[in-house]
């Protein structure tokens, strides 16, 4: 057996707006999904996924269901994180022209599945990263990163950035603006994430910022201003000025808002955490539900997060400085 990790990501800038070729600034979190691959003999592709939030099934190349379980999420969610893992093998196939190459892979995560923290990602590039190395290939990162972008690219009809994929292959805060990615040097900061145990379809809130933007001015000035902030925020990062950092990721949120993205449970979360003191807080990834991410280095957000009604779980996440792992 071949096992990869690769780390989930907060966005401390950018999500959306990167869609549309301005700058986004993720960061890579130490909460991994983990994939384990053997070859089959037979050609067929079997995944076993515990731990997806998803109570445990197992699912035959063909999609039918096998260990009939007790799915707690969305049948629509299910489906998202088998097409994930098999456009991965189909990368890993094409990399490797091992055409009839079959699989037994089972993952591991402790990420939300589509709360915004790069779940879906961390899945993609640990899994190709396992499942090439199973077949004596090895992937240098930029290349690891570009068959993870495309999965990801194909699942979600052409409406994916470069920035969850890149991020989660290499770790630490990157830069992703079109097809440039780079990591940037970044202070320790004090990250805190709330998780209202809800999801948003990545795929319709793209879509719903897309007819916003055609629709209206300001949207589409809203989405130039997300990318202002960005650049800020990149300066802010290299000087180290958390507190800034912080207000910048303030004014993010209330773009996002403004586009339609945020919900009733992430603004809830969002001014539970400023009213903590804590130094910002925005929503992090495609919005609609799921996860917020504030920065402070007192107990007091993570605190008032896990009483605060609607927030199912609170926690502090340190930032990953490794990306992908190659563990056995
Ligand atoms: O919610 P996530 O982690 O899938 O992030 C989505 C981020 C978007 O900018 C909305 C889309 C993208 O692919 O960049």
């Amino acid at each position: 057996m071949t096992l990869s990790s690769a780390p989930g990501k907060v966005y401390l800038f950018g999500e959306h707006a990167v869609v549309y070729g301005e700058p986004a600034v993720p960061c890579a979190i130490e909460r991994r999904a983990r994939v384990g691959v053997q070859r089959r003999d037979d050609g067929k592709l079997r995944v076993r996924a515990d731990d997806l939030s998803l109570d445990g099934f197992t699912v035959e190349y063909d999609g039918t269901t096998e260990d009939g379980p007790d799915i707690n999420v969305s049948e629509s969610l299910v489906s998202a994180a088998m097409g994930y893992v098999d456009g991965a093998i189909e990368q890993v196939r094409d990399v490797t022209g091992e055409d009839e190459a079959g699989f037994d892979v089972t993952i591991e995560s402790d990420i939300p599945l589509g709360a915004g923290l790069g779940s879906s990602a961390a899945v993609v590039v640990a899994a190709i990263d396992a499942a090439t190395r199973e077949l004596g290939v090895t992937l240098e990162a930029e290349e690891l990163a570009e068959r993870a972008y495309q999965t990801e690219s194909h699942v979600q009809d052409g409406q994916a950035s470069r920035a969850d994929t890149f991020c989660s292959t290499t770790g630490g805060a990157v830069r992703v603006e079109g097809e440039d990615c780079r990591t940037l040097e970044a202070p320790d900061l004090p990250i805190v994430i709330g998780f209202d145990g809800g999801a948003g379809d990545t795929g319709q809130l793209v879509a719903g910022v897309r007819e916003l933007r055609s629709e209206y001015d300001f949207a589409a000035d809203t989405v130039e201003a997300i990318g202002d902030i960005v650049r800020n925020g990149e300066d802010a990062l290299a000087d180290g000025d958390i507190e800034e950092i912080g207000r910048l990721m303030d004014f993010n949120h209330g773009l996002l808002s403004a586009l339609g993205v945020s919900s009733r449970s992430l603004e809830t979360m969002v001014w539970a955490a400023r009213d903590a003191g804590a130094y910002g807080a925005k929503l992090t990834g495609a919005g609609g539900g799921g996860c917020i991410v504030a920065l402070d280095p007192t107990p007091e957000t993570e605190t008032a997060l896990s009483f605060t009604p609607g927030c199912e779980d609170a926690f502090r996440a340190e930032l990953a400085d490794e990306g992908v792992k190659r563990l056995e």
